[in-house]
């Protein structure tokens, strides 16, 4: 039997919610995925990161963040002061979505569906961390966390009241940098991701 809705909101433990989304169904990315990457860190975190889903290592390795933008992620994470080991890391959603193209694997940006198939999880990691503050890395992790559509750049680089009484930020996605395509807004763009990093962790104070 595999994990529905109400399963998944009766978690009450991190562990035991990451050993429920092994078998999650919820939407059709199980099929290809190699395996559900779950959110990891520090339990008792009181900041988290939502990304979008996993890419191709964090599929075969079953970490979140793990590949190239989670390598930058963590640089710039440094370099606010943060930590990654005082943190919780997840996506928005738990499988690697892809297409083939020979043998490469090409990320595909999750649909609406699969994201809202995917929320129970999410919601639920947020409810059992209770963490002060959430970072939203991109618009999918945006708009998963504040349940609405997101413009990041309207909306990053504030603290935003949520529902539950926390903060939240929103800030571009790492994989974002890794795009750019000239080394000046590569500079520019990480320097900006590295102030919102540090606005997210002062909230913590
Ligand atoms: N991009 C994401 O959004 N999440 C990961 O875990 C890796 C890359």
């Amino acid at each position: 039997l595999h994990p529905d809705a109400t399963d998944i909101a009766s978690s009450s433990s991190l562990p035991g919610l990451r050993g429920k989304a092994i078998d999650c169904r919820m939407c059709d990315l199980c099929g290809p995925a190699t395996r559900t990457v779950s959110g990891e860190g520090n339990p008792a975190a009181r900041i988290i990161f939502v990304g979008e889903q996993p890419g191709d290592q964090e599929d075969l390795q079953g970490r979140p963040f793990v590949g190239p933008a989670g390598q930058l992620f963590d640089r710039a994470l440094k370099e606010a002061g943060g930590n990654r080991a005082q943190a919780w890391i997840t996506n928005a959603v738990k499988h690697f979505k892809f297409v083939p193209k020979g043998n490469r694997r090409i990320h595909q940006k999750p649909d609406a569906a699969e994201i809202t198939a995917c929320s129970p999880w999410l919601a639920t990691e947020r409810k059992i961390l209770a963490p002060k503050v959430t970072v939203m890395l991109g618009v999918t992790g945006a708009s998963a966390v504040l349940g609405r559509q997101v413009t990041v750049s309207r909306e990053r680089s504030r603290h935003i009241p949520l529902a539950d009484g926390s903060i939240g930020l929103v800030t571009v996605h790492p994989s974002y940098l890794l795009r750019l395509p000239d080394e000046e807004s590569k500079t520019r763009e990480y320097t900006k991701f590295v102030t919102d990093l540090r606005m997210a962790i002062s909230a913590l104070a």
